[in-house]
This record gives structure tokens, C-alpha cells and sequence, in this order.
């Protein structure tokens, strides 16, 4: 099994599940996906970039799954994916001991800590796995909550880019890079 499912009490008092996405997860993630880019500024891709099939879902998951450095995350609550992480590992071998993490949630499911769950399962999973001596994420510069969630697990700031992104109105915001190094 790639990860033990981990269990989760949020501070809203419901239990949601943490577990590796498997191929019957292509359709409710692609959903879930298409929902993040809808509720939230703060991603890269947008929904017309956003096409992928079901079996190039299927792939990727796949992928993650079959490689030692990937991992691919979901929280589930009563059958329903409600947000998801992803780890992904590089691949060639100088440095195939970095990742590259990226997390997203449904709106509501925000501020009641399970981006601190899904990223503590993550990181402990790395760190059992002794592959990964890295993880990397690019994050927005006026995304204060993920910064703020990102510093207080560990990570740390490793560079800024500026004026990397376009908005969609034409302006122009920062690219933060920060790192968490695995012990
Ligand atoms: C960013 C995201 C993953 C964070 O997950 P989350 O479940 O909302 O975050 P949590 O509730 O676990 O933790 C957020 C922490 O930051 C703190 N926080 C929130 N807003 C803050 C702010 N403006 N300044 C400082 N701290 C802040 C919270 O108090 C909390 O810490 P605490 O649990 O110690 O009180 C989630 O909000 C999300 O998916 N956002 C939309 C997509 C996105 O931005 N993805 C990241 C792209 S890099």
C-alpha cells in the first residue's frame, strides 16, 4: 500500500479521511480540480488549461503512485474528494530526491486545518521514506494563509520571482519559492 489512510477530527468537529488517490479517484478529482480553479485566485493553471481526460487522469495517477518520490493525497468526506495534494518527484537521478508539492481545498473546506493535515501526512510520509531530501512548492506572494501554513510546518523561504504570474486582469504578482528539507 502506498500510505496507511489516516482519519482526521477538524476543528469543525467532522472526520474526514486521508488516503492515496487510486484510478476509480480520475473522475472526482478532475471534479474537484475544476472546482478549486473556480473558488480560488491562487492557481496557476486555469479552466481552460485545465482538460485533461479521464485516462490522462488516470495516468498521472498512476505515475504518482508507482514512483518512489511521488505521492497523490485526497481527503474524502462521505464519498466526496474535498481537497488534495499532490507530491511530485523529479526524475532523473541527480535529482530525483526533490519534490515539487502542490494542495488545494474546496472553499468550505478551508481555515479548519486540513491543509495542516494534509500536509503533516505528507511530510510524514517523506520523512518514513527516506527518498526525499526535499520538498519545494511556488506559492503566490499575497497567498498570506498558505504562506502562513507553509511557515508553520517547516518550510522555508528559498526565493522570490518577481512579477512571475499574470493575472487575469493584467497585473502582475510575485512567485515565492519556499523549501522544506527532510532530516
Ligand atoms: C492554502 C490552503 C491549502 C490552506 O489550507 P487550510 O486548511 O485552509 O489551512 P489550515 O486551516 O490548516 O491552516 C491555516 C493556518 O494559517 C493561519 N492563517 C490563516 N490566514 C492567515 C493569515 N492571513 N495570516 C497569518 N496566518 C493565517 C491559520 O490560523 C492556520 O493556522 P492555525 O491552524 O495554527 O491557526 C487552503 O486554504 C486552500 O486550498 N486555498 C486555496 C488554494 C490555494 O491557495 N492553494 C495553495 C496554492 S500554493
Amino acid at each position: 500500500m502506498k500510505i496507511e489512510p489516516v482519519t482526521v477530527t477538524l476543528k469543525n468537529n467532522i472526520t474526514v479521511t486521508l488516503r492515496a488517490a487510486v484510478k476509480s479517484d480520475a473522475e472526482a478529482l478532475l471534479e474537484a480540480g475544476w472546482r478549486y480553479l473556480e473558488e480560488s485566485p491562487y492557481l496557476i493553471t486555469t479552466i481552460n488549461e485545465f482538460n485533461w481526460t479521464q485516462q490522462q487522469e488516470q495516468a498521472w495517477i498512476r505515475s504518482l503512485n508507482e514512483k518512489e518520490n511521488g505521492l497523490l493525497l485526497v481527503a474524502v468526506y462521505n464519498t466526496k474528494i474535498i481537497g488534495s495534494l499532490d507530491l511530485r518527484g523529479e526524475l532523473r537521478s541527480k535529482v530525483y530526491q526533490n519534490a515539487t508539492l502542490g494542495i488545494a481545498l474546496r472553499k468550505q473546506w478551508q481555515q479548519i486545518g486540513l491543509g495542516t493535515a494534509l500536509l503533516q501526512t505528507a511530510i510524514n510520509w517523506a520523512q518514513q521514506k527516506g527518498i526525499l531530501k526535499n520538498i519545494w512548492l511556488n506559492v503566490h506572494a499575497t497567498n498570506e494563509r498558505a504562506i502562513a501554513l507553509y511557515k508553520k510546518m517547516g518550510f522555508k523561504e528559498a526565493g522570490l520571482q518577481p512579477n512571475y504570474i499574470k493575472e487575469a486582469d493584467g497585473s502582475f504578482t510575485d512567485n515565492k519559492l519556499m523549501g522544506l528539507a527532510l532530516n
